[in-house]
């Protein structure tokens, strides 16, 4: 597989081969992390972030250093020259003399994949409003192979904000690419997934969804459970916000529907709809998932800088 130099904006850039290099790099460099400690020394990451983050960010960083380059960028828009009404295209092209790969997280959709048009550095979508969030489906599909052992044939809830969830939509178009998944969407009427991703699964992807605004009775059926957080930011609408944000609370009681080895995956941050008491449960997977976002964006990194024994 050769994706030296290439762009990630969608989950789609990849096919599943490539795709799949990326996990078996990930897997190695989790087996051996000291062979790959110095793979990326002199080389520089650029961190773009026009929205707030935790763990993109910071996962991005660890993944940089943890492979000897270095990392330069912004955390905040106000601090940078965006504040002065630099636009996007002329802030890459000299991020491009600056850096070798960089990562970009922007409120506007569209607004990574305007960059990667004016780069000559591989451009990773850090998250496009919501849009998408294709390194996140890295770090969502690495911890389901680890840790259900398989990609394919699960049944997969998505629970909460289905509409503007960038993770959802990322992780569910490209779940629909693997073979025997199926999907169940628990949302409010208000925040179903948008119609034309249903639309894709249904006509083009021609996979299985069942949508539902009830948790309790489809919990018993899931490989997989998806927590989302219902987005402030998101809204127009402060009212509607505080309508909809107590929606789905999951609680260690409601977990005792659930298959024993059901994972509980989250993208993070979570703000209530996660019970504390879930995260004593050996179901829950959503630290761990964030940790092997780590190693999902160092094979990411070395793969298009074509450093290191790519997979
Ligand atoms: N999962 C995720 O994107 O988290 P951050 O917003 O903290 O980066």
């Amino acid at each position: 597989m050769n994706l030296k130099g290439r762009h990630l904006i969608d989950p789609g850039d990849f096919s599943l081969l490539e795709l799949e290099s990326i996990f078996r790099l990930a897997e190695k460099i989790i087996e051996n992390k000291d062979e790959y400690s110095q793979i990326c020394k002199e080389k520089i990451l650029g961190t773009l972030f026009y929205e707030p983050s935790t763990r993109t960010r910071l996962s991005f960083e660890a993944a940089m250093l943890r492979m000897g380059g270095k990392v330069l960028g912004f955390s905040d828009a106000n601090v940078s020259s965006a504040a002065k009404g630099e636009n996007i295209a002329d802030t890459i092209r000299v991020l491009s003399a600056y850096a070798d790969v960089v990562v970009i997280r922007h409120p506007k959709e569209g607004a990574p994949r305007l960059a990667s048009k004016y780069s000559n550095i591989p451009v990773i979508n850090g998250g496009d409003g919501g849009h998408q969030h294709p390194t996140q489906t890295l770090t969502d599909l690495l911890t389901i192979k680890k840790l259900k052992g398989s990609i394919s044939g699960n049944t997969v809830g998505f629970c909460g904000d289905l509409k503007f969830g960038r993770t959802v939509h990322s992780l569910i178009k490209t779940l629909s690419r693997y073979p025997d998944n199926k999907f169940i969407l628990v949302s409010p009427e208000e925040l179903r997934l948008p119609d034309h991703l249903r639309h894709m699964l249904k006509n083009i992807a021609q996979v299985e969804i069942i949508e539902t605004e009830d948790l309790e009775t489809v919990i018993g059926s899931l490989d997989i459970l998806y927590m989302t957080r219902i987005q402030k930011e998101r809204f127009f609408n402060e009212a509607d916000y505080v309508r909809l944000k107590d929606s789905y609370i999951l609680t260690r009681n409601k977990l005792s529907e659930a298959k024993e080895d059901m994972l509980v995956m989250h993208p993070l941050p979570r703000v209530n709809e996660i019970s504390y008491d879930v995260d004593e449960d050996d179901r829950a997977a959503y630290f761990k998932q964030a940790e092997f976002g780590v190693y999902a964006r160092m094979a990411l990194i070395a793969a298009q800088l074509g450093v290191g024994n790519n997979a």
